[in-house]
């Protein structure tokens, strides 16, 4: 096992009903600014309820956080808090919200120019506006985790920041919340959630036997549950385990002590920013193709991975391995979510634009080993078409 250091101070409220417990975590004399996306958490009664759970306390809203959420509308609530002097945030939705309230709760703080932040992903913040969240969208881990992931539409940016300062005080998980997403989204949760352990299980053994365990739950978890979810939505159990299952994908358990991938989602990151294909699509095109092209490297993880979470126990190590891709890319087609480039219309003469646009972020040395090249990432996106 690798030396680590862990640290999550968010409380989760979980249950039906916990929107009412704002009522306890929030300061009495909080000057409070409510962060939301669309119309989902207005036309459901979320918001109506996040309000009346604040009580008297002196409460401003400010929605149309975009998903993906976009530096520019971001400076907007930024000037808002400045502006009205605002002191306490609370994100009411999925992780495009929860993410744009780290921004915001950093930026509002933050002297000189908040692109900086995403320049240096986060290193440079020094401090950040407390804030809680009431999430309605299993499949981030936004609510209980330190990192953010911000686009700047003018650069056809998309880049993440990740700081201590910004970890929710506390975050409200009610899967009744839950109930109104569409099949879609439900569907991103799942390969999000799904691919928030691969990425930080299918590197190689380092002799982290709980880790590897923990994860396999969750992803044998996911591979149950996903179908249950989407079928029947109000079915309260299974979006219970979703929910709680996608917050334990990525709120640094599983990933202490263990080597890290994320080449997929860096990856995915410049697909979204370009194309703005949905998170979860870029997740589901990219990572059947880059455990191809890295099965060497991976090989005592994928054979692992393909007898433990797919019963699959037949066959050399290489048809293992090859068997657990094609069942990983059954599943992200099974739940809906499409796993070819041409499936969302793109085409070869896109992947240049894409591949350069990973180098100039940096991009250049991705992975578990930092041997992921553009080279190799242009090869994944040719066999992804
Ligand atoms: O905007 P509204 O009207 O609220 O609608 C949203 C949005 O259109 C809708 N929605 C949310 N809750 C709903 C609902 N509709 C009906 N009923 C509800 N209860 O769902 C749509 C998508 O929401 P969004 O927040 O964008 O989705 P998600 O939670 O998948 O978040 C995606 C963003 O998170 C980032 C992604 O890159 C992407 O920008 N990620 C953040 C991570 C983190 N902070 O750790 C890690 C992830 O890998 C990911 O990168
Ligand atoms: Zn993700």
């Amino acid at each position: 096992m690798q030396d680590f250091s862990f640290y999550n101070p968010t409380r989760i409220e979980f249950g039906a009903g916990k929107i009412a417990t704002i009522d306890q975590l929030v300061p009495t004399n909080a000057k409070v600014l409510v962060l939301y996306g669309g119309e989902s958490a207005k036309r459901n009664g979320t918001l109506d309820e996040v309000t009346a759970a604040l009580g008297d306390r002196q409460v401003q809203l400010f929605g149309g956080i975009e998903p993906n959420p976009s530096f520019e509308t971001l400076m907007e609530a930024v000037q808002k808090v400045r502006e009205q002097k605002l002191d306490y945030l609370l994100a009411v939705g999925g992780g495009s919200v929860i993410d744009g309230t780290k921004f915001v709760a950093a930026a509002a703080l933050h002297e000189g120019d908040a692109w900086d932040i995403l320049l240096q992903g986060g290193q440079n913040i020094t401090a950040a506006l407390p804030f809680g969240s009431v999430l309605t969208l299993p499949a981030t881990g936004s609510e209980m985790n330190k990192g953010s992931v911000i686009t700047r539409k003018s650069l056809q940016a998309k880049l993440p920041f990740m700081s201590e300062l910004v970890f929710p005080q506390f975050s409200i998980l009610d899967p009744v919340k839950t109930y109104t997403l569409p099949t879609r989204q439900i569907a991103n949760g799942v390969v999000d959630a799904f691919m928030h352990v691969i990425e930080q299980y299918l590197t190689y053994p380092a002799n982290a036997p709980v880790q590897d365990r923990f994860a396999e739950g969750l992803l044998q978890t996911l591979t149950e549950i996903g179908p249950k979810a989407l079928a029947n939505p109000e079915d309260y159990q299974t979006r219970a385990s979703l929910m709680w299952t996608a917050t334990l994908a990525l709120n640094g358990l599983i990933g202490a002590g263990v080597p890290q991938d994320w080449a997929t989602h860096m990856l995915g990151h410049e697909l979204t920013a370009l194309h703005g294909l949905d998170h979860a699509q870029t997740l589901a095109i990219i990572l059947p193709e880059m455990l191809r092209q890295r099965k060497t490297a991976k090989l005592g993880k994928l054979v692992q991975y393909a007898e433990r979470v797919w019963n699959i126990t037949e066959g050399s190590d290489d048809e293992k391995a090859e068997a657990a891709i094609e069942r990983t890319r059954d599943f992200f087609e099974s739940v809906g979510v499409k796993t070819r480039l041409s499936d969302y219309d793109l085409g070869a003469e896109h992947i240049d634009t894409i591949i350069d646009s990973l180098t100039q972020h940096g991009m250049t040395a991705l992975g578990e080993h930092g041997d992921v090249t553009p080279e190799h990432c242009r090869q994944i996106l040719l066999a992804s078409l």
